[in-house]
């Protein structure tokens, strides 16, 4: 089994190509291929000692699933499904989608969501990112003046995309005992 675990979850499939690329920079003993958690289990995860979990925001400021008119199942219904699950000993970094320009009032704050509902179950969060380079009104996902994971905008600034996951996995590297 690969010693990292990579899940996203995702509406129109921009989270999916980001895992996609984080995938392509690992081998396979390094980095699992990447699974929508709409088809693993809560055991499928919890196999993994690191994790890297994508999610974009959807509906008003919420984690995609049905309540955020969603076309199928996704993390809002899987995190119900993690609740009481122990993440202590885990290593988990986020990276989330989101559009400053269309929804700047609430950018990115499903990836708050999903950070502050690991941290409740135990696991050690890595990745925070700085907030230059991005301008929009309000983010949930901000703490401490700094993203609590990777804050990327395929709407508005895709072509930053591979230059931040370089710089972003690189900031990582060391919490999950990558050379
Ligand atoms: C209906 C709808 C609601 C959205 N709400 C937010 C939001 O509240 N905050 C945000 O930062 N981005 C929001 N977005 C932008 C998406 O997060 C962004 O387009 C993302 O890349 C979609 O990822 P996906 O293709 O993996 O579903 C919204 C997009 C749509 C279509």
């Amino acid at each position: 089994m690969a010693r990292i675990g990579i899940f996203f979850g995702t509406n129109t499939g921009k989270t999916r190509k980001v895992a996609k690329l984080i995938k392509k920079r690992y081998d396979d003993d390094t980095m699992a291929d990447p699974l929508n958690v709409n088809r693993t289990t809560v055991e499928g995860m919890m196999a993994y000692e690191y994790l890297i979990l994508g999610t974009p925001t959807l509906g008003d400021g919420q984690l995609p699933g049905m309540s955020a008119d969603c076309d199928s199942e996704s993390w809002e219904e899987f995190v119900a499904k993690l609740e009481g699950a122990d993440f202590s000993g885990k290593t988990v970094a986020i990276y989330g989608l989101g559009d400053q320009v269309g929804y700047g009032h609430e950018f990115l704050d499903g990836m708050f969501l999903l950070y502050d509902f690991l941290k409740q179950q135990g696991a050690t969060l890595v990745g925070d990112w700085p907030t230059d380079g991005y301008e929009f009104e309000h983010s949930d996902a901000v703490v401490d003046g700094r993203f609590v994971g990777l804050a990327l905008d395929l709407d508005n600034q895709s072509g930053l995309t591979e230059q931040r996951l370089d710089a972003w996995l690189k900031s990582i590297s060391p919490a999950f005992g990558l050379g």
